[in-house]
């Protein structure tokens, strides 16, 4: 994704940084998650190939702050370790509830996302990863409702 002509679109760079902070939380959220599907191993490779998928969220949307020479967040770390936790207390509430959450986190992913493209002046190449990574975050939805339909009882 390297592009040594872009341009900083004005603004953009903050929000880069506050959607790779986010990017972290569901990365670590997933990694996690992982093995809470003992009986439903395809879910559980779901949610590693889910964390893997939000990893090259992180990596595509930091080759583009240093595309605008920006800075990498200094928050990371701090995303990081709530999305951990996150992950680590709704793998106790069960299986249904946990799904339940990931719908939820993806759907602000979505809607972040989307307020970002809609708020600043995006370069061409820029919105085509945004718009490639908000599609993506849809498809995290679909596959968790997706695994909601799969567990017993349901
Ligand atoms: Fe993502
Ligand atoms: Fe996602």
């Amino acid at each position: 994704m390297a592009n040594s002509e872009a341009i900083e679109p004005s603004g953009s760079v903050q929000a880069l940084r506050t959607l790779v902070n986010r990017e972290h939380l569901a990365t670590r959220v997933y990694r996690r998650q992982i093995g809470a599907f003992k009986n439903l191993l395809e879910v559980d490779n779901w949610l590693r190939a889910a964390s893997a998928n939000e990893q090259e969220h992180i990596d595509h949307i930091s080759a583009r702050l240093t595309d605008f020479e920006g800075r990498p967040s200094a928050l990371g770390s701090f995303f990081s370790l709530v999305g951990g936790i996150m992950g680590l207390v709704t793998r106790l509430l069960g299986q249904r509830l946990l799904l339940r959450a990931d719908i939820a986190v993806e759907r602000m992913a979505v809607k972040h996302y989307t307020e970002c493209l809609a708020k600043y002046e995006w370069d061409e190449m820029s919105r085509g990863l945004l718009m490639h990574l908000r599609s993506e975050e849809e498809g995290h939805i679909e596959r968790w409702e997706r695994a909601l339909s799969m567990l017993p009882g349901s």
